[in-house]
């Protein structure tokens, strides 16, 4: 098992990679917590798959458990059942001293985690990613929220997890299509950080060969710029990479693009316009796109230019006039361009490349 500790002002916390790593769930909670009582949020793919195992663990371990199951999926990120859970929590007499365990993608733990963070004004949350997203990305750095019928990921709070146990047997189990969600924010980390993780990626299946390696690589990354940056103000946005326009994408599809493809078609289209902007010092484009497409994942997308720069504005990285655009540099570098409200039409439209 691999340990990434992450060290955040509000809070500094383990991140556990390892096999096997469920069904002792009960014993490394009682190396990190005194019995109390443990409400496991999941949905009901992932409960189905590995509720009980956790459950029972927990139990064993002396903890009393109850169990919040909801709809999988992006539609399940909302205010609806956001307060159905905060209910739930109260009808079980959870107090400040308990903690909420998020298990599954990141669905869940945006939603659990929010949750936790609102509940009796905060308590302890403890994250348990499933999904290759949640696993590099998700489960680590304390953005919490759900998606109001406005956009994206427009309520949420900074709250950082307790802990976190990635088990990576649970991938295992996972798609073909939801494998790709997570290989989406890996490349990502590549682009804006890890040359060297990026070529893996370009000549190679190192998520399937050292999966345990890649994701202790982003989690190592994300910890880094988390713990410099921990409320978005400045190297955070990096993160972003992509994500403007990914957000934009989702919400036009109703949610049918799911996030990680929506990241892959973003970083194509702000990539294609930095480059033909002469904003960066090496061409990528054309790497990007082949390795994007060797993980099976997409490029383009069929939404119209005008609809795309309507729901880029209501994303969150804008700022009075300006919108904070992530670009690429050279692979394994970025910078924040702050772009013109005015300008961003224009932006998307180079970065389209097509005739609108
Ligand atoms: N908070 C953050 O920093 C952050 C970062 C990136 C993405 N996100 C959010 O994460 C969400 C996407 O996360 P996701 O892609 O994990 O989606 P998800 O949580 O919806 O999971 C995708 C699907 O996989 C299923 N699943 C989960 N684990 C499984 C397993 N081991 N085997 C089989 N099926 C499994 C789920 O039931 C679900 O249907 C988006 O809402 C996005 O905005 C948040
Ligand atoms: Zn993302």
């Amino acid at each position: 098992m691999q340990t990434v500790k992450i060290a955040c002002t509000q809070k500094k916390y383990d991140v556990l990679i390892g096999n096997g790593l469920l069904k002792n769930t009960g014993e490394i909670f009682k190396e990190y917590f005194s019995p109390c009582s443990a409400v496991l949020v999941t949905d009901d793919c992932v409960y189905a798959l590995y509720g009980k195992a956790v459950l029972q663990s927990l139990a064993d371990a002396g903890f009393n458990t109850v169990k919040f199951i909801f709809q999988h999926g992006e539609h399940s990120k909302n205010l609806r059942v956001f307060s159905q859970l905060l209910e739930f929590m109260a009808q079980h007499s959870l107090t400040r001293s308990d903690i909420v365990v998020a298990l599954g993608g990141g669905v869940t733990g945006d939603l659990a985690g929010y949750a936790a963070s609102c509940y009796m004004r905060g308590l302890r949350f403890v994250q348990m990613p499933t999904t290759l997203l949640a696993a590099v990305d998700s489960s680590v750095g304390g953005k919490t929220g759900v998606n109001l019928d406005a956009g994206k990921n427009l309520a949420g709070a900074f709250w950082q997890p307790s802990l976190v146990i990635c088990d990576c047997d649970t991938l295992g189990t996972l798609s073909d299509d939801i494998l790709a969600d997570g290989v989406a924010e890996t490349v990502k980390y590549g682009m804006i950080k890890d040359t060297e993780l990026f070529e893996m990626l370009e000549t190679g299946d190192c998520l399937r060969s050292h999966p345990k390696m890649c994701i202790a690589r982003c989690v190592q990354i994300k910890g880094d710029v988390v713990a410099g940056d921990e409320f978005d103000n400045g190297e955070r946005q990096l993160l972003n990479f992509g994500h403007t326009l990914a957000h934009a994408i989702e919400k036009l599809s109703d949610y049918t693009i799911t996030h990680g493809h929506a990241v892959a078609i973003g970083m194509v289209i702000v990539t294609r316009a930095a480059e033909n902007k002469k904003l960066t010092k090496e061409p990528c484009l054309g790497r990007l796109i082949d390795t994007l497409k060797k993980h099976g994942l997409p490029i383009a997308c069929s939404f119209d230019l005008q609809s795309l720069a309507t729901a880029a504005l209501s994303d969150k990285k804008r700022a009075g006039s300006f919108i904070h655009l992530i670009i690429p540099i050279r692979i394994g570098e970025a910078q924040i361009l702050k772009l013109p409200v005015s300008e961003l039409e224009n932006f998307i439209k180079s970065g389209l490349g097509r005739e609108e």
